[in-house]
C-alpha cells in the first residue's frame, strides 16, 4: 500500500478531494492531505513517509526531497512547474510531471475576465471602452493562449499571436494572425496577454524596451508568472505613459508601488487563475491517474525532468 500526499497550501474543491480520494483508494493505496500550512517544515514532515506527491504551485525544494527518501513521483496538479526543484528530482531519481490542458480554461476566462474590468476602469462610474474591434496579442499559443485566442474573437477582437515553439499553420486555421518577432507583438497589440512559462531565459524578459513599443492605450494582461515582467521596467514606463495598464494573476513584489497608478492598475490578492471547481477537478483527478497510470504500467507520460 503506497501513501499519496495531496499538499495543497491553497486547497482543491471538497469535491476534487473527495474524487481524488477515491481514484487512489481504488488503486489499493492511501491518500494523505495536506492543506492550508504555513510552514515548508510541514511538507517535509509529511512528505517524509510517501511515495508520491501531487501539489499546486507549492515549493518542493531541494530540502523537501531530501526529506521524503520514499518519493518516486510528484505532480504538479497544473501547468506550471518552476516549483518544482528539477534537479534535485532528477537527481533523486524521482519523476516529475505536470497535467497540461487541465486549468487553462479557467485561466483564458479569467483573462477575458481581467480585460473587460480594465477597460471599464475596473467598474468606476464614467466612459470605459470595449473589446470588439481591438487587437489581441498573445504572447506564446500554448494552451491557455489558444482559449484565451478564440474567447476573444468570440468578442470580435483580431487576434494575433508570437510563439516561436507553434506552426504559422495551426494559428492561421485558428484565426489567429502569426507574427515573426515579439517586438511586432508589442508594437501592435491593444492587448497582450502573456503567457511564456517563467524559466531562466524568460525571467524579466518582459521588460523597459520591449513595453516602450506598446501603442497607444494599450494594457497588458499577466496570468502567467510575476517573474517575467521586468517590474522596474514596467513601472518606468507607466510613469512615462499615462494611457498604460496592468492587469495581473497575483500581485507583483513592487505591489506598493504599482498601487500608485489607480485604475490603471489591478492584482489579485491571491493567484486565482485555476480557482474553479471545474479545473480542480480537471487537473486534480488528472495528476492522481498519472500516479496511478506511472505505478501500475509505468507510463511517463507528462514527465517534465
Ligand atoms: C498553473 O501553473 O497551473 C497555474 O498557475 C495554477 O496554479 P495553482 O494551482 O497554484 O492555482
Amino acid at each position: 500500500m503506497r501513501k499519496i500526499l495531496l499538499a495543497t497550501e491553497k486547497p482543491f474543491s471538497a469535491a476534487a478531494v473527495a474524487e481524488i480520494r477515491q481514484i487512489v483508494e481504488q488503486a489499493g493505496d492511501v491518500l494523505e492531505t495536506l492543506e492550508k500550512y504555513a510552514d515548508p517544515a510541514q511538507l517535509a514532515a509529511a512528505a517524509a513517509t510517501a511515495d508520491a506527491l501531487i501539489v499546486r504551485s507549492d515549493k518542493v525544494t531541494r530540502e523537501i526531497i531530501a526529506a521524503a527518501p520514499k518519493l518516486k513521483i510528484i505532480v504538479r496538479a497544473g501547468a506550471g512547474y518552476d516549483n518544482l526543484d528539477l534537479e534535485a528530482c532528477t537527481a533523486a531519481g524521482i519523476t516529475a510531471m505536470n497535467t497540461p490542458g487541465q486549468n487553462s480554461n479557467a485561466v483564458a476566462e479569467l483573462v477575458i475576465g481581467l480585460m473587460t474590468y480594465m477597460a471599464r476602469n475596473q467598474f468606476a462610474p464614467g466612459t470605459g471602452s470595449e473589446l470588439r474591434g481591438k487587437k489581441l496579442g498573445i504572447h506564446a499559443y500554448g494552451n491557455v493562449g489558444r482559449l484565451v485566442a478564440a474567447i476573444g474573437k468570440g468578442a470580435g477582437m483580431t487576434v494575433e499571436a508570437y510563439d516561436p515553439f507553434v506552426g504559422n499553420d495551426t494559428m492561421k486555421q485558428e484565426g489567429v494572425t502569426p507574427l515573426k518577432t515579439v517586438e511586432e507583438l508589442y508594437s501592435t497589440a491593444d492587448y497582450i496577454s502573456i503567457h511564456i512559462p517563467a524559466t531562466a531565459e524568460t525571467k524579466h524578459s518582459i521588460n523597459h524596451p520591449l513595453l516602450a513599443r506598446l501603442p497607444k492605450n494599450a494594457t497588458i494582461i499577466n496570468t502567467a508568472r510575476k517573474e517575467v515582467i521586468d517590474e522596474q521596467g514596467l513601472i518606468q514606463l507607466m510613469n512615462e505613459r499615462p494611457d498604460i495598464k496592468y492587469a495581473a494573476d497575483v500581485a507583483p513584489d513592487a505591489d506598493e508601488e504599482f498601487k500608485t497608478f489607480g485604475t490603471r492598475y489591478y492584482a489579485t490578492k491571491k493567484k486565482i487563475g485555476a480557482e474553479t471547481s471545474e479545473a480542480n477537478i480537471n487537473a486534480g483527478l488528472a495528476a492522481a491517474r498519472q500516479i496511478v497510470e506511472y505505478f501500475t504500467t509505468g507510463n511517463q507520460r507528462y514527465k517534465v525532468n
